[in-house]
C-alpha cells in the first residue's frame, strides 16, 4: 500500500505499513532528522512536528493519520537560506546546551505563533510545559521564546 503525504511542502509517497509511527517514517524513510526520538510515548516533546500548522507528537501519530494533511518538520521551517524567526531567536538566545530537546520546542513556539499573534508569558509557558529538557537551560529557552514572540 502506498501512502501519499505532503511533508515540508513536497508530495511524497511511502510504501510502508499505515500504522508506522510518523516519527519513524520521517526519520527512517524521508531522512528528516529534525524531529528527535526521546520517549516514544508522547510525553517529552522531542519528536514534535507541525500538522496543519499545529504542534503534534510524531511518535504517537500513525503515518496514515496524516494522509492529506500538511506535515512540517524543523527541517522545513526555514525559507531557503533564511531561518524561521523562532529558529533565529533560539540561536540568538544561545538556548542550547545539548540541544536535543530544542527542535521540538521551536516547533511548539512556531505553532503558538501560528495561532496567537501576541502570546502572553502564560501562553508561552503553556506551549513549553510538556517539553522535557535534561540540561536545565530553562531560562535561556524562555528567553528565546520571548525573543521569538517579540
Ligand atoms: Fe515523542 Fe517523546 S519522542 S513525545
Amino acid at each position: 500500500m502506498t501512502l501519499k503525504l505532503k511533508v515540508n511542502g513536497q508530495n511524497v509517497e511511502l510504501a510502508i505499513p499505515p500504522t508506522t509511527p510518523l516519527l519513524n517514517a520521517l526519520r527512517n524513510d524521508l531522512a528528516l532528522n529534525g524531529p528527535k526520538y526521546g520517549c516514544g510515548l508522547g510525553e517529552c516533546g522531542a519528536c514534535s512536528v507541525l500538522v496543519d500548522g499545529m504542534a503534534a507528537r510524531a511518535c504517537v501519530l500513525t503515518v496514515a493519520s496524516v494522509v492529506g494533511r500538511e506535515v512540517t518538520t524543523l527541517d522545513g521551517l526555514a525559507d531557503k537560506d533564511r531561518l524561521d524567526p523562532v529558529q533565529q531567536a533560539f540561536i540568538d538566545a544561545q538556548a542550547a546546551q545539548c540541544g536535543y530537546c530544542l527542535n521540538g520546542m521551536i516547533i511548539s513556539i512556531r505553532s503558538l505563533l501560528n495561532h496567537t499573534s501576541a502570546p502572553s508569558s502564560g501562553q508561552i509557558g503553556a506551549a513549553l510545559e510538556h517539553h522535557l529538557c535534561r540540561c536545565g537551560t530553562h531560562l535561556e529557552i524562555l528567553d528565546a521564546a520571548h525573543r521569538a514572540v517579540a
